[in-house]
């Protein structure tokens, strides 16, 4: 048998008729950018997190410098986050000139571990950046109450959590702004590139949406008379073609980016967010299976589940110490694995330069030795599930 860790393939056949049917509306109607799709998403895709704004992007990692950069943060500002997550978290906050404070995790729930947050708070201190990492929301309640009472930011990543639940609300309405990444991969995944920032707040939903063109037109100019305490009346765009000419992309009023998500992934993301809960509660039964067949074999240590805490489960991980071993054999069986992640990111050697060294995050550092993912997928088969656990106790 050969499972992949992820089999995409698989999710596209389920939705292959109206896929591709909606992706040669997009292409044949001649509005590729900034078109119907990317607006019904963003509405249809606010109302399912619970805000009031979502601001489409290119990818996750522009999510979190826009968001970023909307907050004003910036040169010599420090943001603190977590050691262990993808690299993009800690590099949105190099990339806007900011400095990332990096946290030791909490061994049970790989999370930011709230209690070493506010030994990390100084002068510059301007954001707290949780990561709901493998899909499971981080302590925000507690989080929140230490940026409230240093005055602080908090900025969810919440890329690997569309449709993680954390005490009756979604990750992405949990605190001031929150990015998402639609990478392929991810539980709410397109077919390239994709993401996406929501709020509450409406004064950072204008400057996200200035930013990720180019600064420019209604949005632009509303944008800086914000920031410059301007009261003027903006004119409204109602141009209806953003892909061919509109006349107001050539008044520009603040830097930004060209970071837009693309009609045809738009088109795509509206027919999978309708099935994501289903996607989650096919994760999870996956899990919840895994789980239960392994956590008094005595060789894993299984994922936790908390109360109040619906864990999206965008990775199943295991610990063992015998990592290596293992996901050889599981390799010669078929069955492919992740590691995830080898090298935390206060050792990784592009920030060699913040100081850090061996030791200093001891529990971001055991993990980095000993968790691996398995395949849990949405459309994994309950044949295959057997087998996975089946090979695993083998070891
Ligand atoms: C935790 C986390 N943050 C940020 C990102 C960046 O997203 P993207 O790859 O869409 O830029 C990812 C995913 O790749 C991620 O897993």
């Amino acid at each position: 048998m050969r499972i992949q860790l992820l089999d995409l393939q698989k999710q596209y056949e389920e939705i292959k008729k109206e896929t591709d049917e909606a992706v040669i509306n997009v292409v044949s109607s001649g509005a590729y950018i900034m078109g119907p799709n990317v607006k019904s998403f963003e509405s249809e895709f606010a109302q399912y997190i619970g805000v009031k704004h979502a601001i489409s992007v290119g990818n996750g990692t522009d999510a979190l410098v826009i968001a970023l950069k909307a907050m004003g943060i910036g040169q010599g500002d420090e943001v603190i986050t977590t050691a262990y997550t993808f690299f993009a978290t800690a590099e949105a906050i190099s990339f806007v000139g900011a400095i990332p404070v990096f946290v030791d995790v909490c061994l049970d729930t790989y999370n930011i571990d709230a209690t070493k947050i506010e030994e990390k708070i100084t002068s510059k201190t301007k954001a707290i950046m949780p990561v709901h990492i493998f899909g499971l929301c981080a302590d925000m309640d507690e989080i929140n109450k230490i940026a409230k009472k240093h005055n602080l930011y908090v900025i969810e990543d919440a890329c690997q959590a569309a449709g993680a639940v954390y005490k009756g609300k979604r990750a992405g309405a949990l605190c001031d702004i929150a990015c998402f990444s639609f990478f392929p991969t991810k539980n709410l995944g397109c077919a390239g590139d994709g993401g996406m920032i929501t709020t509450y707040n409406d004064e950072l939903a204008v400057i996200c949406k200035a930013l990720r063109v180019h600064g420019s037109g209604e949005m632009g100019q509303r944008a800086y008379n914000l920031l410059n305490n301007i009261s003027a009346e903006v004119e409204e765009d109602t141009a209806s073609d953003n892909t061919v000419y509109n006349a107001k992309k050539y008044y520009n009023y603040l830097i930004g980016h060209n970071s837009r998500l693309d009609e045809i992934q738009a088109a795509m993301l509206r027919i999978k967010l309708k099935k994501l809960d289903e996607y989650i509660s096919k994760r999870r039964k996956n899990a919840v299976f895994y789980t239960e067949k392994l956590k008094n074999s005595g060789k894993y240590v299984t994922p936790i589940e908390e109360a109040n805490n619906l864990h999206a489960y965008h990775q199943y991980i295991l610990q063992s110490e015998h990592r290596e071993t293992i996901i050889t054999e599981l390799e010669k069986k078929g069955i492919g694995t992740g590691i995830y992640y080898p090298i935390p990111l206060h050792l990784q050697k592009c920030y060699n330069s913040l100081g850090y060294k061996a030791g200093d995050l001891p529990n971001a550092e055991y993990l980095s030795h000993r968790t691996f993912a398995i395949p849990v997928f949405p459309e994994l088969s309950k044949d295959e599930a057997d087998y996975i656990v089946k090979a695993l106790l083998e070891e």
